[in-house]
């Protein structure tokens, strides 16, 4: 219809599938409502969280007479960037001591991504960048529009709900020589599935001996184990054999930083000649872009890394939103597994031994498919890693879960465990068990 204005030809757009969950979900009026769609940490009291040491780092920078909101350099806050480098590659990184390094300050991971897309689009011979098959829905827009050519390797295997191994092997052994290849660090998302570290050492020994360019996308460092260096071990084994590769770094989830958009692209090269030329060259990506990054973030980041009783403070309150995590994929997985016994104090007693054998898979590896109460095999839940499960529920159990039980995550089945509290886990057992023993 013509309304007179020059955009009336417009078609609707579509909501974004990951933060469109929450849209539907702030219309829901259900007091019951559950919103496990966007990937955001929680309090078991269902509260966003800004970290203790955060608020010590703010009330510094306030207090600072001497600081100004003067514009930073095109590449960021120079101490940012450097002690961002030394988080994810290690202090005593030879490419860091060698100056091998490039970082840039970004727009959290996402920019971080972009940029280095851009950049890659612009100077690196090889458009095709192959990502995993599933990833991170922004993942191929991000590529797609820098100018990438995006293509996919397997990944997860739905039989296993774990890593298809062979496929990945297969799939990047295939791949053309000098190929990106983009690798989730840690947690991968959404299944919440990571390589083993030999698994991860034969990934590298395979990309290196084909020339494919590895793209780490560090969107949870600390967030998988509650460790900073366990979760940076695959970008440090890239690091550590002299070769080249690219890592974007958020710390939108490991500093509770969402809003404050924060982030840095470092792009680890062969030389420290050739590293200079490349920040030169990122300079010119970024100029067209955004000019230069925001100042706020990148000061709390750098108070807090630069500041070793900061550090440490940090390090505590990192892993207690890891261990909160982690504590509720057991309880999940022990709810789930006593949905359908109605008898209270055999339920008491199977309780206890769905929590040691809980422990049980988790050190030994052991399927107890044939014990759970809800049907299946839903250990997945606890060896699954990070902030997302992968639950294998389908987009019809999705939607019956979301019109029944007002439960929110997006089409593919993920649910962000960092959204779930020890009040609301039965809610979602519940929802769930219905679904899957009504809709098959
Ligand atoms: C795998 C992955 N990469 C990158 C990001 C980017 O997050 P941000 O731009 O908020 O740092 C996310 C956020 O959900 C993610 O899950």
């Amino acid at each position: 219809m013509d309304c007179g204005s020059v955009f009336g030809s417009l078609v609707q757009a579509p909501e974004d599938p990951i933060l469109g969950v929450t849209v539907a979900y702030n219309k829901d009026p259900s007091p019951d409502k559950l919103n496990l769609g966007v990937g955001a940490y929680r309090t078991e009291e269902g509260k966003p969280l800004v970290l203790n040491v955060v608020r010590q780092a703010e009330q510094l920078l306030v207090n600072d007479q001497s600081r100004v909101k003067e514009y930073l350099p095109i590449v960021g806050l120079a101490d940012f960037n450097k002690l961002s480098a030394k988080l994810i590659f290690g202090a005593d990184s030879p490419a860091i001591q060698e100056n091998r390094v490039a970082t840039v300050q970004c727009l959290s991971g996402t920019g971080s991504l972009r940029v280095g897309a851009e950049f890659l689009a612009r100077h690196y011979h090889q458009l095709a960048i192959y990502i995993p098959q599933p990833t991170w829905g922004n993942h191929p827009k991000v590529f797609t529009l820098a100018g990438l050519s995006v293509k996919t390797y397997r990944y997860y295997d739905p039989a296993t709900r774990g890593l298809n191994f062979q496929g990945l092997l297969e799939d990047l052994g295939a791949a053309p020589s000098g190929a990106i290849v983009l690798l989730h660090a840690c947690a991968h998302n959404p299944t919440g599935v990571d390589p083993t570290l030999e698994q991860w050492e034969q990934i590298r020994q395979l990309m290196r001996s084909k020339g494919l360019l590895p793209f780490f996308d560090s969107a949870y460092q600390g967030f998988a184990s509650g460790s900073l260096d366990a979760d940076a071990q695959s970008v440090r084994m890239f690091v550590a054999d002299g070769g080249e590769c690219l890592v974007a770094q958020s710390y939108a989830k490991n500093m509770g930083l969402y809003g404050e958009r924060v982030g840095a692209l470092s792009i680890v090269c062969k030389t420290a000649d050739v590293a200079r030329k490349v920040e030169s060259q990122l300079k010119l990506v970024i100029r067209p872009m955004y000019s230069n990054p925001p100042i706020h973030g990148a000061s709390i980041v750098a108070t807090i890394l630069k500041d070793s009783k900061m550090y440490d403070e940090w390090t505590v309150e990192l892993k207690a939103m890891a261990d909160r995590i982690i504590s509720m994929r057991e309880q999940l997985f022990v709810a789930l597994s006593a949905r359908g016994f109605l008898l209270i104090p055999l339920s008491l007693i199977f309780y206890s031994l769905v929590l040691v054998l809980a422990f049980k898979i988790l050190s030994k590896d052991i399927s107890i498919s044939y014990l759970t109460g809800t049907p299946g095999d839903w250990s997945h839940i606890i060896k699954q890693i990070g902030m997302f499960t992968f639950t294998g529920l389908n987009s019809e159990q999705v939607a019956f879960m979301t019109k029944e039980y007002h439960i929110y995550m997006t089409s593919d089945g993920r649910i962000s465990m960092a959204g779930l509290s020890s009040k609301t886990v039965p809610h979602l057992a519940d929802a769930i068990h219905a679904a899957v023993t009504r809709m098959g």
